[in-house]
């Protein structure tokens, strides 16, 4: 399966007017990890903008140390971010990221909606997923990587969907190719990305809360019963503590950060 360059410049100059785009595209056809291939490319001076993309990796990194089942058929991209964070809010980048594709996506008409903390979703079942990777100076970000997982047209667990199939399924092609998804995800991040910086995590939450899928959920956590009521600024999940005592009028809320407890699927990743 051939990346096709010249179809994913020709829609990202669609979406730039024309103009330079504001990404320099390393497309390779298998790599371990494109994140992996991405801090190489750094450490020899590439700069913020600069993509690394794989029709396919064979180490593929997750969330939480997991593997990222990577066949061909799936986009697999990562993106180098500027950013001036400190490292307590480095997963505000996730948030960002998670946001700014879900809001590109839903703008080709998919309705794509985010699980907390990283996952992107559809009818339920995984789409996608985000890995941000962060070198840090005196709890400073001094360098960033977004990475990007999204099932295309590869084979998914039960708990997965593809792009592809879900289209057929509606008898409608929103995105017609990888690639045009590719550049969908690409300006979707820098998009993301540019609301957190410009206009500050205040306004990137409400965002993020709005497409998140697991508001008014109730879960569990270290046998309190909770009910999902937002994120907090470090990418933590608030919960409100819910109570069988009908005398209880303010019940206290608690928080999880991400990684602690998992909203759902199995542990095999995509
Ligand atoms: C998750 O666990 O949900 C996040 C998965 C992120 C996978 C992507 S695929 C492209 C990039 N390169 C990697 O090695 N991982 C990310």
């Amino acid at each position: 399966m051939e990346f096709n360059q010249q179809l994913l410049v020709d829609s990202l100059k669609a979406e730039y007017q024309q103009q330079d785009i504001p990404f320099s595209l390393h497309i390779f056809s298998t790599l371990s990890s494109t994140n992996q291939t991405l801090w190489q490319l750094i450490d020899q001076g590439e700069k913020p903008g600069c993509v690394v993309i794989a029709t396919q990796q064979t180490a593929g990194r997750g969330q939480w140390g997991r593997q990222w089942q990577s066949l061909a058929g799936g986009l697999y991209l990562s993106m180098v971010i500027d950013s001036q964070l400190k490292a307590i809010n480095s997963y505000q980048l996730t948030l960002a990221s998670a946001w700014g594709i879900t809001a590109q996506l839903r703008k080709s008409g998919i309705p794509v909606g985010i699980k907390w903390p990283n996952d992107l979703v559809l009818d339920g079942r995984k789409l996608g997923g985000i890995l941000t990777e962060t070198k840090v100076n005196q709890g400073q970000i001094t360098q960033a990587v977004i990475g990007v997982g999204i099932n295309w047209e590869n084979q998914v667990p039960e708990t997965g969907i593809n792009l592809q199939l879900w289209q057929n399924s509606r008898n409608y092609q929103m995105i017609h190719h990888l690639e045009v998804l590719t550049s969908q995800v690409l300006i979707g991040i820098k998009s993301g990305i540019e609301c957190l910086q410009v206009e500050g995590i205040n306004t990137l939450l409400p965002r993020y809360l709005n497409v998140l899928v697991n508001i008014g959920d109730q879960v569990y956590v270290n046998n309190i019963l909770g009910k999902i009521v937002g994120v907090t600024q470090e990418g933590n999940l608030r919960l409100q503590v819910i109570t069988d005592d009908p005398k209880a009028i303010l019940t206290p809320e608690i928080s999880v950060q991400p990684g602690t407890i998992s909203l759902g699927y199995s542990q095999t990743g995509n």
